[in-house]
């Protein structure tokens, strides 16, 4: 069995990595961390884990080493960097959900993270966690930066098309909206009961952090650089993202002849679903799962090119983070990439 320690496992992601984990037929949850309440048996203060003995314990590095072969970290951005590196260092697997290796250009972390970053060399050594766009790398990497949630649903949606000859690169126009856990579970005015409910609101217009990790992976499929215009915005569910994104054609293509091209692209792709002409996605329709439901629509009257107007639904709990986290766990392990990841959607 796989020893796991969970980092940070009283937040939205951690106990959602622990409720995935404790039916994963191939680990053993061996630690998990909570400064707050350290001490405390999990069953105590989460109702829904009556199945396990563990309690939290500090975030204490030298302590933890010998309990886990994997260090999965569910740390607010900044406190991961030493995190991972103490653990990197020490020859542990590492999954680190936060933002802290995602860019790869420390310059780049440092202008929209605000905070130095101290491990460079650990930064340029970090595989970006998405499976489907770098699944060999993944397999040998020894840090993985687990990806964004937003960026998640953007790349899956646009990957297929990013191509220079086939998109107006410098078109793309990104619309997400986000359930209230997608800040995490530390108690703020703004996302209390009654400032979410029963309204919505954009936030971060023009400098959301999820905006350079976006074009590196789109610059990086284009093989050119390029910038996106992307506007977050919040709405009153629990968990879920809807993106719908807009990028113009280069040529006049038929939405049958873009439909075969993401199913082309996807076809091996247990997570990634291409929907039938027309169908819209719903954040319900993959609450609690690993999927991605993608939807094309094409605007033919928007000038001399086509607009393609994708829409993609994600879990930002699960595909945008616990999920994606375990599925780069089979991958890094050897074990069917599927394996934990299998219950249906919640629905309701
Ligand atoms: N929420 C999402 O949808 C989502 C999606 C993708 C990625 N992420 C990223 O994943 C990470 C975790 O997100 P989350 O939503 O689970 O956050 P969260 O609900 O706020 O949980 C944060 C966890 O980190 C612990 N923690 C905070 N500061 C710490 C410190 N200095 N040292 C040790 N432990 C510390 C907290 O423990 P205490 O019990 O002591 O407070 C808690 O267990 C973040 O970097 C976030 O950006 C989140």
């Amino acid at each position: 069995m796989l020893k796991v320690a969970i980092l940070g496992g009283s937040g939205y992601t951690g106990s959602e990595l622990l409720r995935l984990l404790l039916s994963h037929p191939e680990v053993k949850v061996t630690a998990i961390t909570s400064e707050r309440l350290a001490g405390l048996p999990v069953s105590d203060v989460f109702l829904h884990f009556r199945n396990t003995d563990l309690r939290f314990e500090p975030l204490k590095a030298s302590e933890l080493e010998k309990k886990a072969d994997l260090f999965l970290l569910c740390l607010p951005h900044k406190a991961s960097q030493e995190t991972a590196a103490f653990f990197h260092d020490k020859g542990k697997k590492v999954i680190d959900l936060s933002a802290d290796y995602r860019l790869k250009s420390s310059r780049v972390y440092e202008k929209w993270y605000k905070t130095p970053h101290h491990f460079k060399n650990l930064l340029k050594k970090a595989v970006y966690g998405l499976p489907e766009l770098h699944r060999e790398k993944i397999r040998k990497a020894s840090i993985v930066a687990n990806p964004g949630c937003y960026p998640t649903s953007v790349l899956l949606g646009l990957a297929p098309v990013m191509k220079k000859e086939f998109i107006d690169s410098d078109s793309i126009i990104i619309d997400s909206k986000s359930g209230t856990s997608g800040a995490g579970r530390s108690p703020a005015q703004p996302f209390m009961f009654c400032e979410v409910d029963e309204s919505i609101k954009a936030y971060g217009i023009a400098v959301h952090r999820h905006t350079p990790e976006i074009e590196q992976e789109l610059s990086a499929l284009a093989g050119t650089k390029l910038n996106v215009i992307f506007t977050p915005h919040l709405v009153p569910m629990d968990r879920g993202i809807l993106s719908t994104i807009y990028v113009r054609l280069k040529n006049k293509v038929s939405l049958s002849a873009i439909r075969s091209m993401y199913r082309d692209y996807y076809q091996d792709e247990a997570f990634v679903r291409i929907l039938n002409n027309g169908v819209y996605p719903v954040t319900k329709a993959v609450k609690g799962s690993n999927y991605c439901d993608i939807s094309l629509f094409l605007d033919k009257r928007s000038g001399k090119g086509h607009t393609l107007i994708v829409v993609s639904a994600i879990d930002n709990l699960i595909k945008g983070a616990s999920g994606a986290a375990i599925q780069n766990m089979n991958i890094l392990y050897g074990f069917d990439e599927t394996t934990g990841l299998t219950a249906l959607p919640l629905s309701l």
